[in-house]
Formats: structure tokens, sequence, C-alpha cells
């Protein structure tokens, strides 16, 4: 059963690099910074603060263009994101955290490591890839932003929620079928549309997973589509500290489909860097 997302119950929201973002902040301890998918929002790590709060510092961010956060009509790239990331943690005074990306968050991980390997000091990289879009990896992010300036986001929810959730899940879990809807449908057109853009503009980072020296784990649910367990395979090959998990009956959204396994990997993996 998923918690009611309650989006304004720790909400904080702080101006950043010019750009209002929201942001939650629970627990002490270690801090551990997560950076969600496309095309959703903070509250999909509900229950990851649920579960890692008591024992860590949990901060979940509404990236620009998501949620909470404005989602200004501009120029979006991954690089500004991760400043966005950075200018949040100088914010909260924090000088290292561990960083949890799912997708596009990988993404951004990757971009935030290329700038600030310094205040990294363990990554989880889940249902992400570090190859570069394809040329017709390109073009579909272009179409789907025009279907997103046309038809709007619940025309994206449509297209995005067989691609993120397992035919089980969609067919036997109604109730988190519809909060990922609510997440997708929340979003401006705006944000959607600069993100798919930043996202066909990402660099390729395979280069950069022999430079990755710090604790890193790697997670893929088995169904995985968007970003298979090859991808995740590669990534664990060529990081050096690595160790991949693979989430039995997991589609794209594995810390939502199955929560308690994602939860209990995630914790394991910052007990063992606090130590
Ligand atoms: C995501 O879940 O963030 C997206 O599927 C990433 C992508 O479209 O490459």
């Amino acid at each position: 059963m998923i918690r009611k997302p309650e989006p304004m119950e720790e909400t904080v929201q702080v101006k950043i690099n010019g750009m209002t973002l929201a942001f939650n902040d629970r627990g002490t301890g270690l801090p551990i910074v997560f950076l969600h998918a496309f095309p959703l929002n903070r509250t999909m790590w509900a229950m990851q603060e649920d579960a890692l709060s008591s024992q860590f510092r949990v901060i979940t961010i509404d990236l620009r263009g998501h949620g909470e956060s404005d989602a200004p009509l501009w120029h979006y790239s991954l690089d500004q994101a991760a400043d966005d990331v950075h200018g949040l943690l100088d914010y909260l005074s924090i000088r290292q955290a561990v960083f949890v990306g799912l997708s596009m968050g990988g993404y951004i991980l990757f971009a935030f490591h290329r700038k600030f390997a310094d205040r990294v000091n363990g990554m989880v990289l889940a249902d992400t890839r570090a190859q570069a879009d394809t040329d017709e990896g390109k073009q579909a992010r272009f179409e789907m932003a025009q279907i997103a300036y046309k038809r709007g986001a619940r025309a994206i929810a449509d297209i995005m929620i067989p691609k993120l959730l397992s035919p089980a899940t969609i067919q036997m879990r109604p109730e988190l079928v519809q909060y990922v809807r609510t997440m997708i449908e929340g979003n401006q057109v705006s944000g959607i549309a600069g993100d798919l853009m930043a996202m066909a503009e990402r660099p390729d980072s395979i280069p950069l997973l022999r430079r990755i020296t710090c604790p890193a784990q790697i997670i893929v649910g088995e169904l995985d589509l968007p970003t298979p367990p090859s991808d995740a395979t590669l990534m664990a090959d060529r990081i050096s500290n690595a160790h991949l998990v693979i989430i039995p009956g997991a589609a794209h959204l594995s810390n939502l489909e199955q929560p308690d396994l994602f939860n209990k990997t995630v914790g394991s993996f910052v007990a063992n860097i606090t130590r």
C-alpha cells in the first residue's frame, strides 16, 4: 500500500540559481539525496523516505521542471539540474552525501559527478544507463515533446505508464498506476518538454564510469525495458567499486514496484558507507 502523498507536509521551497525548488528534508544522519525519474516528482520516493529516514537524513527534490518547483519555458540541461542540486547542498550545509538517481535521476547524477565528484561519497544508479541517446532516441524525444505541447501531460502519462510499470502492475495494482499518473499529470508541459530536450542533449557517460571510485550500487528491475539489465551490467562491469542487484518482478520504477527490496538494498549500501 502506498502512503498518500502529502506534498505540503514537510515541503520547503527555496530559491536556487534563480529558480524556486521544492524539497523534503527528513531524518538525521548521513544524508541521502534522491533524484527522481522523468516525468515524475519527489513523491516517487515517499516509500524510501518513510523507510530510510529513521536511520539517515533523506532529501528528496523536485528537480526544476517538476512537481512544486518552477518549470520555466526556457532552456533545460542536465548540467543545470546538477547545479541546482549542488546549490541545494550548499544551502543545507551538506558537504558530502550519498546520491540515489533513478533513470533521468541517474543521468543527472552522472552530470553531478562530472562537476562535483568530491561531494559524492556513494552513488546508487537505479534503472538508468550510461549511454547517450541514439539518433532515433533523440527523434523520439522530439516527437514526445510535440505530443506534450499538442495534447498535454495526460497524453504523456498514457505513453509513459506502460514503459514505467510492468504489465502485472498495470493490471493488478490500479492504485500504484494512479499514483504514477498523478505525478505525471501534475507536471507543466514546459518542464516535460524541457527535460526531453535536456536528456536528448546529454553526453555519453561510458568514459566516466572508469573514473568513478566511490562505492556504487547498481539496481535494476528484471523487467525494465527502457534501461534493461544489460545496461546495468555494463555500468557494474566498468565502475571499479560497484555491486549489482536485479530486482525480480519489477520494471523501470523498481523503487515503487518492489519497495522492500529496493529499500533494503539502499539501506545496507548506505549503512556500509557510514562504517
Ligand atoms: C526516466 O524514467 O527517467 C526516463 O525513462 C528516462 C529516459 O527517457 O531516458
